[in-house]
């Protein structure tokens, strides 16, 4: 612009009030506005590992339907279904959620050690409660997930979140592959174990049962882990009253998620739940706000012997153990000695901020 073109002193002063108020306000105040974004938190990268199955495919609609998370890939582990069978679930919910943008992986055809166990028998004979959704339009990534897991966390070290959901195989062979993600992965958000009882038998809850010796691994890789397990998932019960709630909204996810849950609830009441636990969501919640949980250092091991106790996650909640030396033909106890923990276990949740949250995310979608 040409200062010369204003003739006097006080056009110049209209005009640079003029351009004040047409340019530079708004342009601030655009600024200003745009700004809380900006500066919140960023969405927690993360990667879901799961074997879809019911509650897998809510978890999975409920981390595609929240701005906290950022799903970088979506890994497929065998555990409820076989593993072609859940590659198959998940372009499917990818693809319903309109996501075709997020890898899809197979990983793992088996647990390390032991034959598959699948569970058609609590997820319906396709593992999606029986309800045919709409063939994908998403393909899947042809990585092998285990191998994406790695090159995920090495894309973008110290921000990953891992979200297994589903017996372990993957994350375990990722670690064991290449160490070196340890130290780069953020944190673990593992749905499975628990401390007070199993539901497969009388210790072992069905993702650790599935791949006790892959638990045992993640466990002790030696990265912030934290066990959503069965605890904490059996005090998150959606009733029929929730699923009346949902029903009043339509949507395609809104829809299959109300059909999974009046499955999924019929078997529950059957069974003696008052409701439907939601076990995969919370661990995806629990990314999403970690404050829903309440948690407590401890160390975890996971039984991979017992007669009766393989695949229980053994959980030492004092956090010590006492040191027994030879004595007199007899075992002394010289001393309690201190034991690191290395996970934070889910003791506690705040489900109806949870259940309301996840019926939140998923009405009218
Ligand atoms: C876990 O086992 C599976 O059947 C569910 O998907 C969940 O991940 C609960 O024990
Ligand atoms: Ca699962």
């Amino acid at each position: 612009m040409n200062i010369q073109g204003f003739a006097s002193r006080h056009s110049f002063r209209r005009f640079l009030l003029t351009f004040v108020l047409l340019i530079v306000f708004p342009l601030a105040a655009r600024n200003s506005i745009a700004r809380p974004q900006g500066t919140g938190p960023a969405p927690r990268k993360v990667i879901i590992d799961t074997d879809p199955g019911t509650d897998d495919a809510m978890a999975i609609l409920l981390a595609l339907n929240s701005p906290e998370l950022d799903v970088q890939a979506i890994t497929v582990v065998p555990g409820n279904v076989t593993a072609e069978r859940g590659l198959d679930n998940a372009l499917r919910l990818v693809s319903l959620a309109g996501r075709c943008d997020i890898p899809v992986a197979h990983g793992a055809e088996h647990p390390l050690n032991q034959k598959l166990v699948t569970a058609e028998f609590w997820h319906g004979r396709n593992g999606l409660a029986n309800i045919e959704l709409p063939p994908s339009k998403c393909t899947a990534d042809p990585r092998f997930g285990p191998d994406l897991i790695i090159e995920t966390i090495h894309k973008h070290p110290h921000e990953i979140t891992l979200v297994p959901v589903g017996p372990e195989t993957n994350i375990a062979l990722a670690v064991s592959k290449d160490p070196s993600i340890v130290p780069l992965v953020r944190d673990v958000v593992v749905m499975g174990g628990s401390i007070s009882g199993g539901n497969v038998n009388a210790s072992a809850e069905a993702n650790i049962f599935g791949d006790p010796e892959a638990a045992q691994i993640v466990f002790n890789a030696g990265w912030p882990i934290t066990m959503v397990g069965l605890d904490v998932g059996n005090k998150t019960l959606v009733t029929r009253a929730h699923i009346a709630q949902l029903e009043r909204t339509h949507g395609p996810e809104n829809d299959f998620v109300v059909g999974v849950l009046k499955f999924l609830i019929d078997l529950s009441e059957k069974y003696g739940a008052p409701g439907v636990q939601m076990y995969d969501p919370l661990a995806v919640g629990t990314a999403i706000d970690p404050a829903i949980v309440t948690t407590e250092a401890m160390r975890v091991d996971v039984e991979t012997r017992g007669q009766f106790t393989r695949g229980e996650t053994v959980a030492n909640r004092t956090n010590t153990v006492e040191r027994n030396v030879p004595h007199d033909g007899r075992l002394w106890i010289e001393a309690v000695d201190p034991v690191t923990p290395n996970a934070k276990v889910a003791v506690d949740v705040n489900a109806e901020r949870f259940i309301s949250m996840f019926l939140g995310r998923i009405a009218g979608k």
